[in-house]
């Protein structure tokens, strides 16, 4: 686990206290939520969706941008794919593409769960193939990915041919404990995440910045990108 250069003494046990003090005043107890995460402890899916902090983050982008069509890669339990669809409006959608047909299956539990079956729809297949066989009428106006990394890079090209001009594109896991900068780490999926830095690099139709962040899923960050 690595930790901050700042504080040597600051672990991920400091950084999930930080989170839960102030989760204590900005995200309400949720039934729903507690619900959803049990049901996916219970039937095995990995203890690896985004933060309640980062939940809300993603809630309040798609509020703020008045979202009605939000694209996700990676559903597992259907927990971050719950917080964007909280903001869609009554006509709004969400498509979530998933691997695996156990998670596909505990997510539409979850939904079911939290009221949003009508609007949140699971894809099961490689999300690569799902996704280039989208063409969308209306573009999406937010895409959030976070699936295997390896595949970042073809997710990101494939989320800017369906996001909408001026739409916002935000990866997770993107700094990884630091692994990302560090050159002598060289795992298929942390190379996924350098080639996405440097393909974004060059193309000058995307802004992008990221945000590092600590707190119960310890060091890593959200890559927040504009299509223009
Ligand atoms: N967004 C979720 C967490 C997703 S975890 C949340 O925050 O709640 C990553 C998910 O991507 C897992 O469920 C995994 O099965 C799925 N996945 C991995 N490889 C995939 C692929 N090639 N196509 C689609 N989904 C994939
Ligand atoms: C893993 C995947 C994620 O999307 C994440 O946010 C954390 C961990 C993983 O595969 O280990
Ligand atoms: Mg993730």
């Amino acid at each position: 686990m690595a930790v901050s250069k700042f504080n040597a003494a600051t672990s991920v046990v400091d950084w999930a206290k930080s989170d839960a003090y102030h989760n204590s005043f900005l995200i309400p107890n949720d039934e729903v939520l507690d619900f959803v995460v049990k049901n996916s402890v219970d039937q095995g899916l990995p203890d690896i969706a985004v933060s309640p902090a980062q939940g809300k983050f993603l809630n309040l982008v798609a509020q703020s941008i008045g979202a009605k069509r939000i694209l996700e890669v990676g559903t597992l339990g259907g927990y971050s794919s719950i917080w964007m669809g909280r903001a869609l409006s009554e006509d709004g959608v969400l498509v979530t593409l998933e691997l695996n047909e156990h998670h596909a299956k505990v997510a539409r539990e979850n939904f079911t769960k939290a009221g949003l079956d009508d609007k949140c729809k699971v894809v099961i297949g490689p999300a690569y193939e799902s996704m280039t066989s989208l063409q969308p009428r209306i573009p999406f106006d937010l895409v959030f990915i976070d699936a295997d990394k390896r595949t970042y890079p073809k997710y990101f090209a494939e989320a800017k041919r369906l996001v909408k001009k001026g739409g916002i594109i935000i990866v997770d896991n993107v700094v990884r404990y630091g692994q990302v900068n560090d050159l002598s780490v060289g795992d298929i999926d942390t190379i996924g995440i350098r080639e996405l830095l440097a393909y974004i690099k060059e193309d000058k139709e995307i802004e992008a910045t990221t945000i590092a962040t600590v707190g119960e899923r310890a060091f890593d960050g959200f890559l927040y990108a504009i299509r223009k």
